[in-house]
This record gives structure tokens, C-alpha cells and sequence, in this order.
């Protein structure tokens, strides 16, 4: 009868998608709120692999109605896309099923040029995002001069305004050496898209808060993860939003009063794509091992960009800064069946900073950049664990290993993954 948040305790890809998915179940309403196709989730069920970036995997239940929050930025023309894809795959996609808020930022094909033309102008210091023009769409919102998607209802307006951004953003472009964008060309398909998504549209605070007020259970469905908040990351590697739980207050307008469960997810090692510290970092063999070699489409490598992800041991005050950030009221350990076969696993407790112990990241990138992992060595274990379905059937030293999690977080660990199907889902007992 009430709102579940469910956030990433990490850089993203933590494995909330097959999370989503499970605690879809028991919603009525799954709704995203921040950030946009930059994120991708991976669920399978049964034979299927679906790979989402706008649509909350809800769509995949049949009761559940999925919402497009205000406070993501949407490319339209990547929606129309996933709208169809899942359509040729039998999932329906109706305006019943989908709703996307009329205060929605667009993304518009300046803002994709743009992404690439900032990264080009910072050289070694690029943020390597995913170039799906996130950070300028986000700063045309927050310098009140973007295009919401309400503005799609008037195609003929809508269409003029996509024209005069590209043509402004064409001159940054063309300093940068690139290529120009044809303003007529560029157009065409988003107002085609704008004219596939006028039934989408709606006013998305009125019906989450008349839907909660009914009684009906929300989950806000997170992307990204807390390090690339834009607030709370690791700043300037970060993303243009707030994947953390405040950011689903802000990005579905709904208050407080609602919520009543928060859930980290965290995967049982650290990994990243794109640029940016990541203290527990490892090359080589041990880093090799943990990302696998990408023949597994859960395999460390990023579901929208391809790009293989940094890996590294489990960072104990990254997760435990998040735990503090969003109020995690449980944990779910995703991933634990990759560390069988490890003869010993570590797990970063606090960092070393010039003499310094901190248990929390500290504010600053320089401090950040140069940070020495303080390791506790806890024993591994051989078994295979994609079978298990029950927490006592967990080897020993498995238990141990999240037990010690628990306590570096003092948030209990409620669930962990063992594999990527639907129901390799453990729970406490
Ligand atoms: P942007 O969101 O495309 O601007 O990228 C900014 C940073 O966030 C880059 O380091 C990206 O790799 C990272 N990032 C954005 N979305 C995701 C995600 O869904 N998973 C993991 N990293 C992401």
C-alpha cells in the first residue's frame, strides 16, 4: 500500500534490473524517475533476453502499469524503439500499460551531438559517459531552456523548437571540428516519435499520487547508482541526475509520507565503466576473473555501450556511504555465484588516505584518486551456487562473506542472486 525505492549501492549496474523484476511482482505501478536510455537492465525469462533502457522492466508483468517519471530526460525516437521491440516480442505496450510524464525532459539529437562534442573538448579528462546526450539535456533543464515532452502535443511548435536547438548547438559542434546535423534530417523522426507517443502523455504526479492514495503499491525503480549522483558521486565522474532514493521523491513527485521500504542493491564485487576513481580496482588475473569474458551477456561488459567494466574487490565504504545516503532498510547481494572458486576473497573495509582512516569516501577527488584500500581477507569457497535456493544450503564461508557485509553496512542483507534466471533468488530465512 505504499512506495518501495529501489536504488543501486554502487556505479550502476549493480543488477537492479532482475531485482526490478522480482519486486515487480507484488506492484502495481513500477516507475522510473531519473536519468535515461543511458541505463540498460538485462532480465531473462525463461528463453528471452530482454535488454531495456527507457522501460521499467514491469512492462514484463502484466498488471503492473509503468510510468516514465518527470524527472528522467527521454530520447523519443529510442523509446518508439523499445516500444516496438517489445511489441515483435509479444509484451504489449499500450498507453494503459506506459505512461510518460508530461514534464519529462527530451532529448533532443543536439543533446547527443553535444555529449560527444564535450567529451572531444575534455580530451584525458573526458567523463567517458555513454554519449546518449544525458549531461546536456540535463543542463538545458537545470538552465530553463529545455524541451519537455508535454511540448510534443503541438508537433508543428515542438518540431520548430527541435530546429532551433540544433541549430544552435551546431555551431559548439562545428568548434569542435565535427560534423554539423542537418536540422531538417535530424528532425524527422522525433516527430514521428512525437506523433507514436502523444498517447503515452500524461500528468504522471496527479495519477502516482491518486494511485497511492487508492491504495496501490509503487516501486521507483532506480537506474545508474549512488557513486554517479550527481550530488553524492564521485564528482565530475558522474552522471547528470540523482539516482539516489531523494531523486525519486523529486523525480515522480510523490512525498515522504509514502515510502516505507528502501532497497540497496549492491553487486558482491565493485564494478565500473567509464572514467573516474575506483580504489578497489584490480588488473590483471584477479580482475580478468571477475568481469568473465563476455561470452555470458551477464558477463562484466556495459549493456549499452559494450564497454568492458572495470573490476574490483568489494568496496565496504562505498556501499556503506550509500547505505547512510538513501536509508537502505534491507540489501540485496547480487552476483555471489561469480566468487565460487576464489581461494580467498577481500573485501575493503576502509581507505588509507596519507595516515588517515576513513570508513566513508572522502569529499574530494583528489583525496579520492589517491586512496589506499584497507583489506580484510576472508576464506573463499569452491561450490557451485547457481543451484541454491534456500540461505542454509549457502557454503559457510559464503554466509560469512555477507555476514560481514551486513555489519560494515548495518543494513541486513535480506536476498542474494546466484544467476541470472528468474528464480535464482535467495532469501534470508
Ligand atoms: P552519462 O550518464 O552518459 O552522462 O555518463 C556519465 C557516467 O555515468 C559515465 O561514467 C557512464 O559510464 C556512467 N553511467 C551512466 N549510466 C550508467 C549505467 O546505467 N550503468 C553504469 N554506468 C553508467
Amino acid at each position: 500500500m505504499t512506495a518501495t525505492i529501489l536504488v543501486g549501492a554502487q556505479w550502476g549496474d549493480e543488477g537492479k534490473g532482475r531485482v526490478a523484476d522480482w519486486l515487480a511482482a507484488e506492484s502495481d505501478i513500477v516507475a522510473r524517475y531519473a536519468g535515461g536510455d543511458n541505463a540498460g537492465h538485462t532480465v531473462v525469462v525463461g528463453e528471452k533476453i530482454y535488454k531495456l533502457h527507457l522501460i521499467p522492466s514491469g512492462i514484463l508483468h502484466g498488471q503492473v502499469v509503468c510510468v516514465l517519471g518527470n524527472g528522467m530526460v527521454v530520447n523519443p525516437v529510442n523509446l518508439v524503439r523499445e516500444i516496438d521491440e517489445l511489441e515483435r516480442a509479444g509484451v504489449p505496450v499500450t498507453p494503459e500499460r506506459l505512461i510518460i510524464s508530461t514534464r519529462a525532459h527530451i532529448i533532443t539529437p543536439a543533446h547527443v551531438a553535444l555529449d560527444a562534442a564535450s567529451e572531444k573538448a575534455r580530451g584525458k579528462e573526458a567523463i567517458g559517459t555513454t554519449l546518449r546526450g544525458i549531461g546536456p539535456a540535463y543542463l538545458d533543464k537545470t538552465g530553463r531552456q529545455g524541451l519537455r515532452a508535454g511540448e510534443m502535443i503541438d508537433v508543428e511548435t515542438y518540431a520548430d523548437q527541435l530546429i532551433q536547438r540544433i541549430e544552435a548547438a551546431n555551431v559548439v559542434i562545428a568548434a569542435q571540428g565535427m560534423e554539423p546535423l542537418q536540422p531538417q534530417q535530424a528532425t524527422e523522426a522525433y516527430i514521428d516519435a512525437a506523433q507514436r507517443l502523444r498517447p503515452f502523455l500524461r500528468d504522471t504526479t496527479l495519477y502516482l499520487n491518486a494511485r497511492l492514495k487508492e491504495g496501490a503499491t509503487i516501486l521507483c525503480e532506480g537506474a545508474q547508482g549512488t557513486m554517479l549522483d550527481v550530488d553524492h558521486g564521485d564528482y565530475p565522474f558522474v552522471t547528470s541526475s540523482s539516482p539516489t532514493s531523494g531523486g525519486a521523491l523529486i523525480g515522480l513527485g510523490i512525498g515522504p509520507r509514502w515510502v516505507n521500504r528502501v532497497v540497496g542493491v549492491a553487486k558482491c564485487f565493485s564494478t565500473r565503466v567509464g572514467s573516474g576513481p575506483m580504489p578497489t580496482e584490480l588488473e590483471g588475473d584477479l580482475g580478468d576473473r571477475l568481469r568473465g569474458t563476455g561470452a555470458n551477456f551477464w558477463d562484466e561488459f556495459g549493456t549499452t555501450t559494450g564497454r568492458p567494466r572495470r573490476c574490483g574487490w568489494f568496496d565496504g565504504p562505498v556501499v556503506r556511504y550509500a547505505a547512510l545516503v538513501n536509508g537502505f532498510t534491507e540489501m540485496v547481494i547480487t552476483k555471489l555465484d561469480v566468487l565460487s572458486g576464489f581461494e580467498t576473497l577481500k573485501i575493503a573495509v576502509a581507505y588509507d588516505i596519507d595516515g588517515r582512516r576513513l570508513t566513508s569516501p572522502p569529499e574530494t577527488l583528489a583525496e579520492l584518486s589517491h586512496a589506499v584500500p584497507v583489506y580484510e581477507t576472508l576464506p573463499g569457497w569452491s561450490e557451485d551456487l547457481t543451484g541454491v535456493r534456500r540461505w542454509a544450503d549457502l557454503p559457510a564461508n559464503a554466509r560469512a562473506y555477507l555476514e560481514r557485509i551486513e555489519a560494515l553496512l548495518d543494513v541486513p542483507v535480506k536476498t542474494v542472486s546466484v544467476g541470472p534466471e528468474r528464480d535464482q533468488l535467495v532469501f534470508a530465512e
